[in-house]
């Protein structure tokens, strides 16, 4: 029941800082030590490679997992769209592991890759927000989102649920594998700063709402850029956008505009920074500059102890790992006002179904 908000979406956008403190309720103790079961770390830790597997917004969640697991783990991590993969099997390595990401566990493309994986002997893990969903039952463990029912047909509180549960994962794994950096994470009282900080943006939405009408209602195409992880979340931004407010977005690694993207770039063309990280900061700023004597109405999304007076949405600071929770929301709520001001249905975009039962 979406109550009193016009639409699913927004409910599930406000309901993110509760799934946040519901994953750490789930899953860390009190002192901030995970519960993940000995039996799936002790089969990780066997791995000399992981797979993250994800269509759509779940495979952008395995990008910034990867992320996680190789900062905390250093066990090398790869992530692959489930439709490629599926058909094009990389030369694998000799012990890999594979992390299966989608929210409803029914994925057609992802669940080809599972079933061709086990015939081939090696071990799963699906992280799904539904409980005995076809891929739950297929893969050897499980771990569940507990994000709620999903309803909106636009991904939000699953995309953030996978990142936060992914970072728990790579925790308590390298913990296993004896990592320091794992130890160290604090990943508790982050998390609490990241509910925190989730629960400011959705209640500055109204900012929003007045970005969207004045910079994306017009527009026929706009760019999300960033570095690294920032990237990571362009992808899922873009994609956000696109499929519910149907302006042709893309998300680009900063770097990469000038390589030829950059000639698309006319007056008004909205382009969107991303910037959370101290080593690119600097360069995603000199590439937003390159667009803006081109014309360009450049919007900026930065962490706090690197914004700028000018900066459009400043997210508080939290750990360099975890900004996507925090910088996805002002794009979910960018592409939610979009969609809206056109009058679309937001929920239900065209040509588009919840859970994708076909390959
Ligand atoms: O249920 P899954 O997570 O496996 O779904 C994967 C994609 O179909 C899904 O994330 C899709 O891209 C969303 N509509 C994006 O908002």
């Amino acid at each position: 029941d979406k109550g009193t908000y016009p639409f699913y979406m927004l409910k599930e956008v406000d309901e993110q800082p509760a799934v946040m403190r519901k994953l750490v309720q789930e899953y860390l103790d009190e002192d901030g030590r995970p519960t993940i079961e000995a039996g799936l770390l002790n089969e990780m830790k066997k791995a000399d490679r992981l797979y993250i597997i994800g269509a759509g917004t779940s495979y952008h969640a395995g990008l910034v997992g990867a992320r996680m697991f190789e900062r905390l783990t250093k066990i090398p991590t790869q992530v692959f769209i489930s439709s490629e993969f599926a058909y094009e099997q990389p030369i694998m390595s000799e012990k890999p592991f594979f992390i299966f990401l989608t929210q409803s566990g029914e994925t057609a493309d992802s669940r080809e890759v599972l079933v061709n994986i086990k015939k081939q002997g090696w071990p799963s893990l699906t992280i799904t927000n539904v409980p005995k969903s076809t891929l739950s039952r297929e893969a050897s463990y499980t771990l569940l989102l507990h994000a709620g029912p999903e309803i909106a047909v636009a991904s939000t509180k699953a995309y953030t649920a996978q990142v936060a549960l992914q970072a728990i994962l790579a925790k308590a794994l390298g913990m296993t594998c004896d990592q320091q950096a794992a130890t160290e994470f604090d990943l508790k009282q982050q998390l609490g700063i990241v509910a925190v900080g989730m629960q400011a943006l959705v209640d500055g939405k109204e900012k929003l709402e007045s970005i969207a009408s004045r910079y994306l209602s017009e527009p026929r195409n706009a760019f999300y850029i960033g570095r690294g992880i920032d990237w990571s979340v362009a992808l899922e931004s873009a994609l956000k956008l696109k499929e519910i407010s149907y302006v042709q977005a893309e998300g680009f690694a900063s770097g990469e505009l000038k390589h030829g993207t950059i000639a698309l770039i006319e007056e008004h063309t909205p382009v969107i920074g991303i910037i959370t990280q101290d080593r690119t900061a600097g360069l995603t700023r000199s590439n937003l500059q390159e667009v803006v004597s081109r014309g360009a109405s450049v919007l900026t999304i930065a962490a706090k102890h690197l914004a700028q007076p000018d900066d459009t949405i400043v997210l508080p600071d939290v750990d360099p790992l975890l900004t996507p929770l925090l910088s996805v929301v002002p794009a979910q709520l960018l592409a939610y006002y979009t969609s809206l001001g056109k009058g679309l249905d937001v929920d239900k975009p065209r040509n588009l179904a919840k859970s994708v039962t076909v390959q």
